[in-house]
């Protein structure tokens, strides 16, 4: 029995689960999501508002926040691309012979605004939104237009609100009187005569007039659960029936700056009343999904909520602003004030605030996360401040530590995986040996494979990877795919379990793994032998950066690495190096602020990264200073043993090569170049670790070049994996991913299950190319299938599709 073609009798894995003899219970709340407004996941995504720059505050920075050309440019020295942030107008522009600007005003509420403002000679003179990349409308449905207006004149008219497709021609029209010189809040419903991916609003006024519109802002009405929210996109997250969200970051809780950080109390009570923020992913985030409607949407799909507070550091990714240890009262009080709005009686301070917002009984959150990505000395310090406060007074709550620390208590903590499939694949049993405290919660875990959005064989990754965690469950209790949704104009991140537009959203083959294993936890986990075909695969190159000589003494600066235009980290002043890791050798930082290697020992290293950073160009400025050889460059160094080195003045300072370790056993991939380094001139050395190519250049000049197959190693391992569980009532799940291009007979043995019902089901996703990826020509392309088999008896041979992930959803016989 089996999918496809049955494959040769020798190319069979044997799977053994046993059956009566069941493990650790499986976290309840193992599978759920995780939103992040990165990539327009919310402002022009889930939250559906359709008018864009709606409060005119797009043109606002921060206070030491500028634009330089194409670049913001933050008040710590970070710089990013500046698309889509800094100008007043965005997403607005004149039409007929109006003029349009934005301006600073008093507003409704008596503060300091911005408005956008029309003069009009005739009514075809306006204003026009285009939205998120064109307003979709569908024929027959209803928007909701709040607008806040005053007309400057005060003479009595009308504002005229209107639907236009591309040509121009209204599919939706309101209008409402103004009369008076002062602000009018003002409803209105336009309903749209025809279904339109990228229509424009367009407003105008029936006399000659000047118009400051202050908000201006289109949502359907059809909501979910009465949400603000995208239905089709809501709907996309109940299929995964998630067990809880985390939001909402991610960078975006911290984002690039102390001030525009995720700050919950702005993000409550009226929309147009909230002041939103810069994300750091280069747009404006209006707030208008905000911890209030967050909450909500856990509520209503039935999942717990991880809120993500902001520690009073900014985003450690990039140049971050920190508040020093004296003021950081502020923010543990926010983080206290987080859980008494969630959870307060209605009669507490912040309880009050929920109940006024519509919600009197509490949501009774369960965790909290402190801060996210955040590390070294500085997370060391604050965690304790956030950790000790909150449990004196809301012990139940699970805290949840983004990085360990050392002498505060962790609850559970944070880890993060976007590697390539092969390491997914070789690191699958990474927990089965971890201590069991404190609680893991892998809250962003995405495979990155070169370029694509999300790919077949990344969701087998991903799946491999899950079934350890799984395995582990009693350790890893949470875990969740990152990032969640991805905007196709506006990509921050390679890959997304979703991808959406204006009309549509499909869920890439990562969906379809995350739903197939969510509709397949079990209670307990049921132990799984697996005997499987082997195959040797070239080994990922992945790992940390490092320096090192060899009985010699050198200086290095000015490291800079960066995966496509993300830091992993740079080197710019003397402190920066507090983070490396001085391994052997005699390291330390001298004046100028460069990292000085004075002793004379054979192999030193002073290294930085983690085991997954990959894809990577390592640049630093090196010199030699006394000694018989040159300098090493470390690079995909996951341990002494397992790394690549990159030599320049090896051998008597004579020539350079590159060496690889694998588990300890060294071999050159490149001839010996004649290289000498010259002492006390500096050397730019940059090593490019491509996805084809691994390239090595010194000053400018290329001095290496080879493809990966003659770089990396090879290692053989399982062509399928396979995992098990059972419910508490007598349903048993197994699974099994099978890597290879071939199909494979999976040879099931289920010793103790008794009987197998006859009836059962199977799931499978599958492709004939391991990157095959779904579009929005053809969002369906790796899809879950499922059928009804036919069981019985103990045992049973399914064909494993080649490239595929298969679940089984059996019981046993009663
Ligand atoms: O998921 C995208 C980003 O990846 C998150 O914001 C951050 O936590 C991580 O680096």
């Amino acid at each position: 029995m089996g999918q496809g073609i049955a494959a040769p009798a020798e190319n069979t894995a044997h799977i053994t689960v046993q059956a009566d003899n069941p493990g650790i219970a499986i976290s309840p709340l193992l599978y759920g999501i995780f939103f992040e407004e990165v990539s327009r996941a919310g402002d022009g995504g889930l939250y559906s508002e359709l008018i864009r720059n709606r409060d005119f505050r797009a043109g606002l920075l921060p206070d030491g926040f500028k634009i330089e050309g194409k670049d913001l440019i933050t008040r710590a020295g970070w710089r990013r691309g500046a698309d889509e942030i800094g100008n007043p107008l965005d997403g607005w522009s004149a039409c007929g012979q109006g003029q349009v600007n934005v301006i600073s005003t008093q507003d409704e509420c008596g503060q300091e605004g911005q408005a956008g403002r029309f003069v009009a000679k005739s009514p075809a003179d306006g204003m026009i939104n285009s939205g998120f990349y064109g307003i979709p409308v569908e024929a027959g449905k209803s928007y909701q237009m709040l607008l806040i207006v005053r007309n400057d004149q005060g003479q009595a008219g009308e504002a005229i609100v209107e639907l236009l497709d591309k040509h121009d021609k209204p599919i939706g029209q309101g209008r409402v009187a103004l009369n008076g010189n002062s602000w009018l809040r003002r409803e209105l419903t336009l309903k749209a005569t025809a279904s339109v991916p990228d229509a424009k609003l367009r407003i105008s006024f029936s006399k000659p007039a000047t118009v400051l519109v202050r908000y201006a802002s289109l949502l359907p009405v059809e909501r979910w659960h009465g949400l603000p929210i995208r239905v089709d996109m809501a709907e996309k997250l109940q299929s995964l029936k998630p067990a809880f969200m985390r939001f909402p970051g991610g960078g975006f809780a911290h984002n690039a700056s102390l001030d525009t950080g995720w700050n919950w109390k702005e993000t409550i009570g009226p929309v147009e009343r909230r002041p939103g923020r810069i994300a750091m992913w280069g747009y404006r985030s209006t707030d208008g999904l905000g911890y209030h409607e967050y909450l909500l949407l856990c509520e209503a799909m039935k999942m717990e909520a991880v809120p993500v507070v902001n520690i009073g550091i900014s985003c450690m990714a990039f140049e971050y602003e920190v508040e020093p240890m004296e003021k950081m009262g502020r923010w543990v009080q926010d983080a206290l004030d987080a859980i008494e709005y969630a959870n307060g009686p209605a009669d507490s301070t912040w309880g009050k605030v929920r109940a006024a917002n519509g919600h009197p009984s509490p949501f009774k959150i369960k965790f909290l996360a402190i801060g996210n990505e955040c590390g070294g000395e500085l997370y060391e310090k604050r965690y304790p401040l956030f950790y000790n406060a909150i449990k004196k007074k809301y012990p139940e709550i699970t805290l949840i530590s983004a990085s360990y620390v050392k002498d505060t208590p962790m609850d559970m903590t944070d880890h993060h995986f976007y590697p390539r499939p092969e390491w997914f694949f070789a690191n699958s049993g990474m927990y089965d040996k971890q201590p069991r405290s404190p609680k893991v919660f892998v809250s962003e875990l995405g495979s990155m494979d070169g370029h694509s959005q999300g790919n077949l064989i990344g969701a087998l990754g991903e799946a491999v990877f899950m079934m350890g965690m799984e395995r582990n469950s009693d350790l890893v209790t949470l875990c969740c795919y990152a990032p969640l949704f991805v905007n196709a104009k506006h990509r921050n991140w390679p890959h997304s379990m979703f991808i959406h537009n204006n009309g549509m959203v499909y869920g890439t083959p990562s969906y379809h793994a995350f739903k197939m294993f969510s509709e397949t936890r079990g209670d307990r986990v049921l132990p799984c032998a697996v005997e499987s075909p082997k195959v040797r695969k070239r080994i990922m190159l992945a790992g940390g950066v490092g320096i090192g000589t060899w009985a010699t003494q050198i200086e290095a600066r000015d490291v800079r690495v960066f995966t496509g235009v993300q830091p992993l980290t740079v080197v710019a002043n003397a402190a920066d190096w507090a983070a490396w890791k001085k391994e052997t050798g005699q390291w330390e930082v001298n004046q100028e602020g460069s990292f000085v290697q004075s002793g004379d020992k054979p192999l030193t290293c002073a290294r930085i990264g983690a085991k997954d950073w990959n894809n990577y160009s390592y640049t630093l400025k090196v010199r030699k200073t006394g000694g018989q050889d040159g300098a090493i460059m470390y690079f995909a160094h996951q341990s002494a043993g397992d790394n690549f080195l990159l030599h320049l003045g090896a051998f008597g300072n004579k020539v350079a090569l590159i060496e690889r370790r694998v588990n300890g056993k060294r071999d050159e991939i490149t001839l010996r170049e004649p290289f000498t380094m010259e002492i006390g001139r500096w050397y730019e050395v940059k090593i490019d670790l491509g996805r084809e190519r691994l390239r090595c250049f010194v000053d400018g000049a290329l001095l290496f070049d080879l493809p990966m197959d003659q770089v990396t190693a090879e290692e053989e391992h399982d062509q399928v994996f396979a995992s098990a569980s059972r419910t508490n009532d007598g349903g048993i799940y197994l699974r099994a991913v099978n890597i290879s291009e071939f199909p494979i007979n999976a040879a099931f043995t289920l010793p103790g299950v008794g009987l197998l019902a006859a009836d059962g089901s199977v799931s499978w996703m599958s492709g004939k190319e391991p990157r095959l990826e779904n579009s929005f020509e053809a969002p369906e392309k790796i899809n879950q299938q499922t059928k009804l088999i036919k069981l019985g008896g103990t045992e049973f041979t399914y064909t494993l599709p080649p490239y595929s992930l298969t679940t089984f959803s059996l019981r046993q016989r009663k």
